[in-house]
């Protein structure tokens, strides 16, 4: 009972609570809409939402930092530099240390985690005010942001109640944008052959041959020079600048560096949020993906052969290699083959959105399958894909097979606080061609949460939620209610199901990304990326998390314990 109340006290404020417990009607006035919910759950008593530059969790558990933004790992790269851990973590993905083995280690394993993009101001002393005046960039600073994304690998242990780095593993190493060489696989491999690096890298996946994929999300702002907007501008030094066709892909890493990374270009290009993957009912290997930008679709990939469990990892691996990407019509609830054939041919050349590209760049075409994928959107659009509320992560239920969906927001047409669909294919089967979709949580605040982004389901089918108001909006307008960006956690059956419970709260301009569950389900590791990220310059630092008093903000992955 206690932690009914607690959560009604939180929800309602305890004006609302009292008048619902009077049996009289709240008044209108008493905002957020007193709607009721369910029990929360039974293994935590939900916090309120938070303005404090803290990392917030429910009272018995904790939260420690297992590394953060410039910790040296001990590694070399290529070139014999030292390595150090990335900036702006975000996916995470657990690996078993003794997985290969058939182990599931729940103590001791590798983290793939993602570094999404820079923040000049912190990696190259590039300031905001630079930005504004159009300033360009030396190639010394663009080499060191070029160091701050992609990804690392981690070797981690838990020591006591503690995740710690394994001090000189010989698993820790970083894939950047300097990274000498990833081949390109599938259709279109045969025109863009290999990528200088990664970058962009925003959440992912893991297969079931224990590799994970990390999605190349914002590309376009690599190159980007207008200083009206957030970009990078590393076309300063020609000798850096990105050739944008050799991004924008899904890469698969091999944390325990038996095979090399690859690019899989039958994934589709496009700004990719994320890479769920599941079987289909023959096992087939399937593969949810989101576009994040408004307006843009959802994806799914499905493999021309089934999985073969008892093959090699690097014959496995070949499934994402040749197979069918398909983009969500929801109107139909159908999937649309995005498959070069003289039909789509035709509908895709003589649309007004192929000669729109064609204006901005004379050499643009669309003649084959590698052209198709390369220039993915267009193929989606005008074949009838949905134009989405900018579509971020989808997680695969582990009990029903569903798929939901977070849409973060649209703030071009009032979805503020954007929405979670849940899609269930037809005959259970996640290689079928036919689906139906539901609203299953709105955001706002009657829900207690706004703008939901990246997802996790614990062992017992809830949905973990954590959400991404943009700093700027955080805390003020339409978006007060709730505080800084947190993590919820949303039962998917029973009274409560499609109620938010708030778990955690993030510090000053953070995003909570990329929760993930060690197998046992009694750690979940969660990146805490850009506290601070609003900062100017350095002597006016608007977050110190994690080490507080005048110390620089730094984007950490923590490990939470209690459960
Ligand atoms: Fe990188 Fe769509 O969040
Ligand atoms: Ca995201
Ligand atoms: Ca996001």
């Amino acid at each position: 009972m206690l932690h009914s109340r607690r959560a009604f006290l939180t929800y309602l404020g305890v004006g609302s609570y009292a008048a619902l417990v009077a049996g009289q009607p709240a008044a209108a006035s008493d905002f957020p809409s007193p709607r009721r919910k369910g029990k929360p759950l039974h293994f935590f008593a939900p916090i309120a939402a938070s303005s404090a530059d803290e990392l917030v969790v429910p009272t018995g558990f904790r939260a420690d930092v297992v590394v953060g933004w410039d910790h040296p790992l001990g590694s070399k790269a290529p070139d014999g530099s030292a390595e150090r851990f990335g900036f702006n973590n975000d996916f995470i993905a657990y690996f078993p240390i003794d997985a290969l083995r058939g182990g599931r280690s729940s103590t001791e394993g590798l983290l793939w985690v993602n570094h999404e993009y820079p923040n000049p101001l912190f990696q190259s002393g590039y300031t905001p005010a630079d930005y504004r005046a159009g300033k360009k960039k030396t190639p010394g600073q663009i080499a060191a942001e070029r160091l701050a994304v992609g990804g690392s690998v981690v070797h981690v242990k838990l020591d006591g109640e503690q995740w710690k780095l394994v001090a000189n593993s010989k698993f820790h190493r970083r894939i950047t944008a300097a990274y000498p060489e990833i081949a390109l696989t599938g259709p279109a491999s045969g025109m863009l052959n290999s990528a200088v690096g990664s970058l962009g890298n925003c959440s992912g996946g893991r297969t079931p041959w224990f590799t994970a994929l990390s999605c190349e999300e914002n590309y376009p702002d690599f190159n980007g020079t207008d200083p009206k907007d957030f970009f990078y501008r590393w076309s300063d030094d020609p000798k850096q600048a990105i050739d944008e066709t050799r991004f924008g892909w899904v890469m698969e890493v091999d944390p325990y560096g038996e095979l090399p990374p690859l690019k899989h270009t039958a994934l589709g290009r496009f700004k990719h949020e994320n890479a769920a993957v599941t079987r289909g009912a023959k096992g087939h290997v399937v593969v949810y993906m989101g576009d994040d930008e408004v307006d843009q679709h959802l994806y799914k990939f499905v493999s021309d052969e089934p999985d073969d469990p008892k093959a090699t990892r690097a014959d496995r691996r070949k499934r994402l290699q040749e197979g069918t990407l398909y983009a969500a019509d929801l109107a139909k609830g159908r999937w649309i083959p995005m498959v070069f054939t003289a039909q789509t041919a035709k509908v895709i050349q003589e649309s007004a959105a192929y000669a729109a590209a064609k204006k901005i760049d004379s050499t643009f075409q669309i003649t084959n399958q590698a052209e198709l994928l390369i220039h993915t959107r267009i193929a989606a659009r005008v074949l009838g894909a949905t134009p989405l509320d900018r579509c971020e992560d989808c997680e695969v239920h582990p009990r029903d097979g569903s798929v939901y969906v977070a849409l973060t927001n649209n703030t071009r047409h009032g979805n503020l606080y954007g929405h979670i669909v849940r899609l269930v294919e037809d005959n259970d089967d996640a290689a079928t061609t036919s689906f139906r979709y539901e609203i299953f949580l709105a955001g706002g605040p009657q829900s207690g949460l706004a703008c939901p982004d990246n997802l996790a389901f614990d062992h017992e089918g809830n949905l973990w939620v954590v959400c991404d108001m943009s700093s700027d909006k955080m805390g003020s307008g339409a978006y007060k209610p709730f505080g800084n960006n947190g993590l919820f956690v949303v039962p998917t059956t029973g009274d409560s199901a499609g109620d938010a419970f708030q778990f955690a709260s993030g510090p000053i301009e953070a995003e909570l990304t990329g929760p993930w569950f060690t197998e046992d389900g009694k750690t979940l590791f969660l990146s805490v990326q850009h506290p601070g990220e609003l900062t100017a310059s350095l002597d006016k630092l608007t977050s110190h998390w994690p080490d507080g008093g005048r110390a620089i903000p730094r984007p950490s992955v923590v490990a939470i314990r209690g459960f």
